[in-house]
């Protein structure tokens, strides 16, 4: 999958951070050696994890990804005749599979723009271009590579009118506080004229919010787990997958969904690289991801409270999920 072409890695833009985030093992120190036991999404992302997503979205039961879909394909050419961007400015675009229903509506409006996805994962934004420069002949492609939780300072600012896109719900990955901490970060970066695109998944039937998050095809069990091999292959552990089992279910306190690694036995697993040791107990969870959702007025107020007029507010039929459109 790793690309050696030439054009492609000259495209590529390494974004520098503009806040210290901690690495690896520093995370880990502070969420895995401590309690309760955490450790940030972003590290289910290597190559493995990315595919995994995908193959997530696929399933029956992530209604997420096929709900978002089918608004972009229906709208894109209103949000893009809205926006008139001359540079569509991606976070975690992962695949770039739903961006695809833009970049053809601004094909079939005659709006010429270049792209700039922005992931942590290398490797799928190196295929994202080899694939988009072969679908789109017409499309600039700069990779933007980072993590996008170390701060936008540094973020490369297009000159012409930018579209923000920020899509499949990545902001309920974060707290509200965090959101809301996000969006004014963008807000930062925004130039008049710019605007922002967000999909937001919704408050639901906690059966249906249970059900996408265990799969039963074992899929999004394999993407949680593979967190552990991911440890394994940059520290040197020895975490072994058949002692945790995946856990994910719904806090409607919190209204969200958290998704654990649990140990299923007491035992030990040592940290190669950083010579340390990880006594679990039997039933002892570590906490990979929240994914939080949202009302519909919780949507909005995330925009406007961060300073941002709303131009459009598309939800699905069955209000499952939203797609909103701010402007400075
Ligand atoms: N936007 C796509 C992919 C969502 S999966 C969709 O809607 O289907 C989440 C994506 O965000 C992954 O590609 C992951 O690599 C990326 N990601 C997660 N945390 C990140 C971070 N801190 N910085 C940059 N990218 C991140
Ligand atoms: C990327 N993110 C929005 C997904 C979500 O739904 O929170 C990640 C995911 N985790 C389990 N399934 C999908």
């Amino acid at each position: 999958m790793f690309s050696s072409d030439k054009n492609v890695q000259d495209s590529c833009i390494y974004v520098a951070q503009s806040r210290p985030v901690n690495n690896l093992e520093k995370d880990v120190r502070c969420g895995l050696l401590a309690r309760p036991r955490c450790l940030p999404p972003k590290y289910f992302y290597d190559e493995t994890g990315s595919r995994l997503f995908d193959q997530i979205c696929d399933t029956e039961e992530y209604y997420p990804t096929r709900t978002e879909a089918a608004l972009l394909r229906q709208f894109s050419a209103e949000l893009i005749d809205a926006s008139s961007p001359q540079h569509i400015l991606e976070f975690g675009s992962g695949s770039s599979r739903k961006t695809r229903h833009l970049l053809s509506a601004c094909e079939r409006l005659g709006v010429a723009c270049e792209y700039l996805p922005f992931d942590v994962c290398e490797e799928m934004l190196l295929q994202v271009s080899q694939e988009f420069n072969q679908d789109y002949s017409w499309l600039d492609v700069k990779l933007l590579i980072g993590d996008y939780t170390a701060g936008l300072d540094y973020l490369h600012q297009p000159s012409g009118t930018c579209m923000y896109v920020f899509l499949g719900s990545s902001i309920g990955n974060f707290s509200v506080a965090e959101a809301r901490a996000f969006i004014k970060e963008i807000r930062r970066c925004m130039k008049p004229g710019d605007s922002l695109l967000l999909g937001v998944d919704r408050i639901k039937d906690h059966d249906v919010l249970h059900a996408a998050y265990n799969d039963a095809a074992g899929i999004t069990q394999e993407f949680n787990l593979n967190m552990l091999q991911v440890l394994n292959e940059k520290l040197q552990a020895n975490f072994d997958q058949r002692k945790f089992r995946h856990e994910a279910s719904y806090n409607s306190v919190d209204q969200r969904i958290e998704m654990y690694l649990v140990s299923e036995e007491c035992h030990t697993v040592h940290l190669k690289s950083m010579d340390e040791q990880i006594h679990f107990l039997e039933e002892e969870k570590i906490l990979t991801e929240i994914s939080h959702k949202y009302s519909k007025q919780g949507v909005e107020d995330l925009l406007t409270d961060s300073g941002l007029h709303i131009l459009k507010h598309i939800e699905a039929e069955n209000a499952y999920f939203s797609l909103v459109l701010g402007r400075l």
